[in-house]
């Protein structure tokens, strides 16, 4: 499209990537300049080129975006301003109807071009055509014609997050390499899996279990066991709602940026309140978080009481203990919810690896090649 455009016009390319606060979902700007320079330095020449990076949030503002686009472009030196479909578009409201026409903001830089001095080269949507090897605008193409294209949710749901390669026409291999570097396949993506349950209820022992599970599987673990956090990181706090809320937040911070990096992280505190186990899951990311309700029965964790806690508890001796005298509010919708009376912690462990080999965050067993 851009090598088109400078044709029709005779023009040296301003390759113009904004770079700022665009909407999420969007490919990061550190990504685009990269794919950028890699094909600015390799398939153009360099006398026709020009990468330049300008700093600006995109407002979504459709036409009159494109006009502002265009204002600021002409204020770089540029005589046109190549506008596609939907350009600055921010999709659609939230009863499904597109905000703009997919060619509003042609038809109102058309209207402008004169008064602002800056020409456009408008483009329909481009579609490749296998059986030519080229591509070509929508309104071109005979019928009949069987033409290929792949959406941006699909270039990350049916390609990158599988890992499987994009294809030669679509992109070229240097542009494909980078994407695939910044958007790993699932099984090499970040996740949390959050245990939940009274002190007792075995979200330990099944916490351990599943570490070794997942060695196994190839993935690599951090476990932030309450017991433990509560000997370094959170060391010195006690079981006050205050100090349980920082506890717990201070383990979602830590889970959250073990997610961000790629890593899977195993937590087991009790987390006894809704409200904050919501606000770790915001924080990591809905999609990247797995609770595990580990539901074993109060009378069940006191009859075992292997640290004696609630037998002190009940005399009086330990004030805010969870399940006696301090709430503990069961999750309304886990994703898992394990029962430790007919089920050992190696069969709930391998619940858990099971669910997580479902939504592909373990590689299947049969390895790399069954995903390509
Ligand atoms: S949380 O509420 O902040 O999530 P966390 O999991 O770190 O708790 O620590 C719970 C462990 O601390 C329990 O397994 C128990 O051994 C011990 N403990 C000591 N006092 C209390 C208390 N008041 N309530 C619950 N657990 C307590």
């Amino acid at each position: 499209m851009t090598k088109r455009a400078a044709d029709e016009v005779g023009g040296v390319l301003l390759l113009h990537p904004v770079v700022g606060l665009t909407k999420p979902g969007d490919v990061d700007h550190f990504t685009r300049v990269r794919t950028y320079r890699a094909l600015a330095s390799r398939y153009y020449d360099p006398l026709r080129i020009l990468l330049a990076l300008l700093p600006l949030a995109m407002r979504l503002a459709g036409p009159r975006e494109a006009l502002w686009h265009a204002l600021i472009r002409r204020n770089y030196g540029a005589n046109y301003l190549i506008v596609g479909r939907d350009h600055a578009s921010p999709g659609s409201d939230s009863k499904g109807r597109p905000f703009y026409d997919p060619y509003a903001a042609q038809e109102l830089m058309q209207q402008h071009a004169g008064e602002m001095g800056m020409g456009m080269v408008p483009f329909r949507e481009l579609v490749y055509l296998p059986d030519e090897e080229r591509y070509e605008e929508v309104g071109k193409i005979p019928p009949q014609t069987s033409t290929a294209s792949i959406s941006g949710t699909q270039v990350r749901e049916q390609f990158l997050s599988r890992g499987k390669p994009l294809p030669a026409w679509f992109t070229r291999a240097e542009v494909a390499e980078i994407l695939a570097e910044s958007y790993p396949p699932r099984h090499r993506q970040g996740v949390c899996v959050w245990f939940t349950g009274l002190s007792g209820a075995g979200k330990s022992t099944t916490a351990e279990v599943l570490t070794e599970l997942l060695l196994e599987a190839g993935r690599q673990v951090t476990v932030l066991d309450g017991d433990v956090v509560r000997t370094h990181l959170s060391r010195g706090l006690g079981f006050s709602h205050d100090d349980r809320d920082t506890n717990i937040r201070r383990i979602g911070y830590v889970a959250s940026e073990i997610v961000r990096h790629g890593g899977m992280v195993v937590c087991a505190a009790v987390s006894p309140y809704r409200a904050t186990r919501g606000d770790v899951r915001n924080m990591v990311g809905s999609g990247h978080f797995v609770e595990v309700f580990v539901d074993t029965p109060l009378e069940v964790c006191e009859a075992r009481d292997t640290k004696g806690m609630y037998a002190r508890a009940r005399r009086g001796e330990i004030k805010d203990f969870t399940g006696i005298n301090d709430p503990y509010e069961p999750p309304e919708a886990p994703e898992i919810t394990l029962n430790t009376l007919q089920a050992s912690p190696e069969e709930n462990a391998q619940r858990i690896v099971e669910y997580l080999k479902g939504r592909g965050f373990i590689r299947p067993e049969n390895g790399p090649s069954a995903e390509s």
